[in-house]
Order: C-alpha cells, then sequence, then structure tokens
C-alpha cells in the first residue's frame, strides 16, 4: 500500500480508538474546532519521556490544577514544583520545566512558540519535544519519533538494523507515513498504534489497522522488531543515609545539587554512592543501623544502607531542618523515601 494510504487507514483507526488521555484533544473535538492547549501538550510530552503514561496521569492532574496557565506555572516557587515532581524520577525535567515556563513568561508574553526552531531553543525541549508539540499543539507536519513509533516503523518495514543505530533509518521511514493532512492525530495515533496493539513482546496483530501492510506481520516474527544491541549490565553502587531528627523533632534533610542525579531535590544526607564505600555519618547522633534499600537508576543499580538517629543536637550549617508541619516524605525522590519508609517507625514522636 502507499504511504498515504497507510496514513489514511491509521486516522481512520484512530478515530475510533483513540485513547482517552488528560491532555488530549480528541479526534471529535478537534473537528468541532476544539484547538489543543500548547502548554498541556508540553507538560505532557516532558511528563512522559522516560515515562509511562499510568504514572504520569495523576501528576499531570495535579500540575495543571495548580497551575492552569504556563504563567501560574513560572510564577510558582521552585520548590513546590520540585516537591510535586518528587516520584516521577529524572529530576532534570522539572528543573527545565520551570526555566522553560519562565522563558515562555518573560520572551514570549506567555504564548508558546509555533515553529520547530524556536521550540528546540526552549530549556528542556529536544528534536522529540519540539517535534511532539509543532505537530500535536499546532498541527505542522513534523514527525514524531518515541520507542513506540520506533516499534511500529521497524515491524512495518522490517528492519534488520539494530538499535540505537537504527535511529536515522527509522526516522527517515516514519517520516514517509506523515501525512500533509492531520499530522497531529497521525503522531498520537502512532503512539497508541504502539502502546495498545503492536506492543513489544505479544502484538495482536489480527486487531491492527496495518495488518495488510506490515512486513513483519506478513514474515510472521512481529516480535523479533525492534532489534537492539545488547546493553552493558549496570553496575551496582553503595552508600549510607543518615536519617535525623533534632531533639526538637525537626527533620535533618539536605537540599542535593542543582547539576547531578536527583538534582535540586530534598534528600537525606549521606555519603557518595560508589562500588564501595565505607560508612560515615555526615554529623554527630546515635545512630542505628536499620537495613538496606534498594533502588534503579538509568546508570546503576543502588543498595543504600539506612541509619537513624533521634538526637541530633548539632547539624552542621547548609542543611535543611524541616519541622514536622513543614516536612512532606512525598516531596522526596522515590529512593529518599524508601529510606524515609524503613526508618520513619523509629523515628516517630
Ligand atoms: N507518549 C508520549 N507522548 C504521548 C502522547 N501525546 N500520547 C500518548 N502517549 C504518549
Amino acid at each position: 500500500m502507499k504511504h498515504d494510504d497507510i496514513a489514511t487507514q491509521l486516522l481512520g483507526w484512530y478515530d475510533a480508538h483513540a485513547r482517552v488521555l488528560p491532555w488530549r484533544t480528541s479526534p471529535s473535538d478537534r473537528v468541532r474546532g476544539v484547538i489543543p492547549d500548547p502548554y498541556r501538550v508540553w507538560m505532557s510530552e516532558i511528563m512522559l519521556q522516560q515515562t509511562t503514561v499510568a504514572a504520569v496521569k495523576s501528576y499531570f492532574e495535579r500540575f495543571t490544577t495548580l497551575w492552569p496557565t504556563v504563567i501560574d506555572l513560572a510564577n510558582a516557587e521552585d520548590e513546590t514544583v520540585m516537591g510535586e515532581w518528587a516520584g516521577l524520577g529524572y529530576y532534570a525535567r522539572a528543573r527545565n520545566l520551570l526555566k522553560c515556563a519562565r522563558v515562555i513568561r518573560d520572551k514570549y508574553k506567555g504564548e508558546f512558540p509555533r515553529t520547530r526552531a524556536e521550540l528546540q531553543s526552549l530549556p528542556g525541549v529536544g528534536p522529540y519535544t519540539s517535534a511532539a508539540i509543532a505537530s500535536i499543539a499546532f498541527d505542522q507536519s513534523e514527525t514524531v519519533v518515541d520507542g513506540n513509533v520506533e516499534r511500529v516503523v521497524s515491524r512495518l518495514f522490517r528492519v534488520e538494523t539494530p538499535l540505537p543505530s537504527a535511529k536515522p533509518e527509522l526516522t527517515e521511514l516514519a517520516d514517509t507515513l506523515t501525512p500533509k493532512e492531520r499530522p497531529g492525530d497521525h503522531a498520537q495515533a502512532m503512539m497508541d498504534l504502539g502502546a495498545t496493539i503492536c506492543t513489544p513482546k505479544f502484538p495482536t496483530c489480527a486487531l491492527c489497522p496495518l495488518m495488510d501492510d506490515c512486513e513483519a506481520r506478513e514474515a510472521g516474527d512481529a516480535a523479533r522488531f525492534p532489534l537492539k544491541t545488547p546493553k552493558k549490565p549496570k553496575p551496582t553502587r553503595h552508600g549510607h543515609a543518615y536519617i535525623g531528627r533534632t531533639s526538637r523533632g525537626e527533620w535533618v534533610l539536605e537540599k542535593r545539587p542543582e547539576r547531578g542525579l536527583l538534582g535540586g531535590m530534598l534528600g537525606w544526607p549521606g555519603t557518595e554512592w560508589q562500588e564501595e564505600h565505607p560508612k560515615e555519618a555526615p554529623f554527630e547522633g546515635n545512630w542505628i543501623e536499620l537495613g538496606e534499600v534498594r533502588h534503579t537508576f538509568t546508570h546503576f543499580h543502588l543498595i543504600l544502607t539506612v541509619h537513624a538517629a533521634k538526637d541530633v543536637t548539632n547539624p552542621p550549617e547548609g542543611l535543611a531542618l524541616r519541622g514536622q508541619n513543614a516536612f512532606r516524605a512525598s516531596d522526596l525522590p522515590t529512593v529518599m523515601r524508601k529510606a524515609f519508609d524503613l526508618a520513619h517507625q523509629s523515628l516517630e514522636d
């Protein structure tokens, strides 16, 4: 089938089966002239990077309720936004989210720019996100390639090159499918097809609107694609975290440096995380070792030994002391939250 016809077939399927998502303007609303809000499109695309739709939904609802416009978000306190992002991971996204909102407020009078080049000049907006916003919010004929799209395209054309080297080839092939009409719906249709039918392990080819065009389906080996170059195994690092309370009941936290892992987030003071690390309390207390928590980051596994003390008398300058009323465990990134969950019974008032 011609590539134009593939796009038409896919759009027909999307009209009937589009997922209902809180950031999405449905195809039927679009036909009635409802225009997507670029703020919501941008927010969702940032949140959906490396993160599942299921995990994003509640964060998206909460952010857009707290801050209904980009100006509201730009005017928010850094710490509030970082706290609300806690648990979603990849915290550089939250720092860039705020930076970007402030650029939109200060340089663009609160209106998102429309061209891909201008969009890509914004903090945290790379080639993927600029294409997604240009196409979904502004219906420009740009090609959006995420993991779902890579899978769909690698099967349709039975691409034998493994990822990640296959990326340019897959992008080029995806580009041949992008229609001039409704490119935003096309982008979302590709994603939905990848998420619901053309799934990684057990694709339901019998339900696929592109079954007659798919080379891998024809060959009967769709699940083999996309091929992937094996990844190096992740190393394991070790560290110690120290969860202290002062005699006045304040929690002894630290704000992590802006740059680097969990940058800008609150956390428990502790040692570096390395292949080997001896325990070394950052300040005095009657430390009791409670056990270990495990967490996996992009490039390593972490085993963190958790210590607790209730009698910290002299926390050093520069730490963040929080009274019980000013402390919310939900403001902590997941690994720090796991450490808290292990310690909090020993530290209750
Ligand atoms: N994943 C990334 N962006 C998406 C979107 N707009 N809709 C559904 N899934 C997505």
